[in-house]
């Protein structure tokens, strides 16, 4: 297994990698990244001596470079998680989100459709190009496109258009579709992070409109099994939901951190929640999601093995152990963010 992960200094990616090298001890691995606000090569800290891993510094949005180091490398097996992530950003700057989701996709398959060989490309999607549920339902394999941001839309391009060399051109493709993931190395401008930093610094826990939202939260170790599984298993052409089983609302969520963090810091649940403050809603919010994974859990014998409360301890320990990663990531262009988007 020659294996090339794009955006492997990221969240996911970056578990991904780490999973990988656990448990396919001859996977020979190239992390291509552009090493953006969101990447952490500290997440990957201790593989830089490993003969096995290697590291590019390429932005997808050049060709030319992508192509250099695809056809280098000669990959057998290609996963795409190389992305713009951020909702809140693809709406105060949307172009980003075009450039690296949409192009960088684009000139991701063409490179490795160039290698002239059976190479399996997973590209890594997400359940927001299918839209926003009302209170009943799931989305599945079959629910129809219907993406509300400028982040799932393009990523709904990039969907379709993987799909298009898929049936153009024969490449071998999977997709997986998957719900919203925690865990360690998350980089904090999401909802989970982002309450757990604030609340053990006393800060204000922000939550958007009445936090009725609901998400249907996938701890990441759980989403690397799954993507394991399809790479190696998966059937041409498929795609693949994954989904966490257990959807809660926003305030949930934010109140379960509280508790959370008070039982490990000894700090009182009560002086957490006071933190919580109501601010005005994210423009086009996605009201729900869920997924239903039966495809995934009946052929491929796959299943999240942590619930909500496992996976959320093991979140916390990170965030409150980890100071090094922690400090690396919350510098000055984080704290530009913070302040540019929650203002005061
Ligand atoms: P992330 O923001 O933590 O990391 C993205 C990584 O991609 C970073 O290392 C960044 O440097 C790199 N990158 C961005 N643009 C690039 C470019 N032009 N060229 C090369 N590298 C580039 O993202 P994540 O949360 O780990 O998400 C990974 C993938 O999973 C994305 O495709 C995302 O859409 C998808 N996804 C994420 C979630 C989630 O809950 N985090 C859920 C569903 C799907
Ligand atoms: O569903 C999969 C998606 O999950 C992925 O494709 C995205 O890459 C990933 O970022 C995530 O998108 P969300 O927008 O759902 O995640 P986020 O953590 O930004 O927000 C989760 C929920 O919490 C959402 O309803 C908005 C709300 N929220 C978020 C933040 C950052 C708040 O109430 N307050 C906040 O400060």
């Amino acid at each position: 297994m020659r294996i090339v992960v794009t955006g492997g200094c990221g969240f996911i990616g970056s578990n991904f990698i780490r999973h990988l090298v656990a448990v396919r001890l001859d996977a020979e691995i190239l992390n291509l990244d552009a090493l953006t606000y969101a990447a952490n090569p500290l997440s990957l800290a201790g593989l830089e001596s490993n003969p096995r891993y290697h590291f590019a510094r390429v932005d997808l949005g050049e060709f030319g470079p992508t192509q250099s180091v695809i056809r280098a490398f000669a990959p057998t097996h290609v996963v795409h998680f190389a992305a713009e992530s951020h909702v809140d950003r693809s709406i105060s700057g949307p172009l980003p989100f075009a450039r690296s989701n949409m192009l960088g996709t684009a000139n991701l398959i063409e490179a490795v459709r160039g290698l002239n060989a059976g190479v399996r490309f997973h590209h890594i999607s997400t359940d927001e190009v299918f839209g926003s549920l009302t209170d009943d339902g799931k989305f599945d394999e079959n629910t129809p496109y219907d993406p509300s941001s400028p982040y799932s839309a393009s990523k709904a391009a990039s969907d379709f258009w993987v799909r298009a060399y898929a049936h153009t051109f024969g490449m071998d493709v999977v997709i997986t579709n998957c719900s919203n993931n925690y865990g360690p190395y998350q980089f904090p401008e999401k909802l989970i992070p982002l309450m757990i930093l604030n609340a053990v610094g006393g800060k204000a826990l922000p939550v958007y409109g009445a936090g009725a939202n609901v998400r249907d939260w996938l701890y990441v170790q759980d989403h690397c099994e799954a993507i394991l599984a399809v790479l190696e298993r998966g059937r041409t052409g498929e795609t693949y939901c994954v989904g966490g089983d257990s959807e809660m609302s926003n305030l949930d969520v934010v109140h379960a951190i509280c508790r959370e963090v008070a039982r490990q810091t000894g700090k009182t649940t009560d002086e957490l929640t006071q933190l919580i403050q109501f601010v005005p809603d994210r423009p086009g919010h996605d009201y729900r999601y869920a997924i239903d994974a039966s495809k995934l859990k009946s052929e491929l014998g796959w299943a999240p093995k942590h619930r909500f409360e496992e996976g959320l301890q093991e979140t916390v320990r990170f965030y409150l152990e980890q100071t090094e990663w922690v400090n690396s990531v919350t510098s000055g262009a984080y704290r530009e963010w913070i302040a540019r988007h929650y203002g005061s």
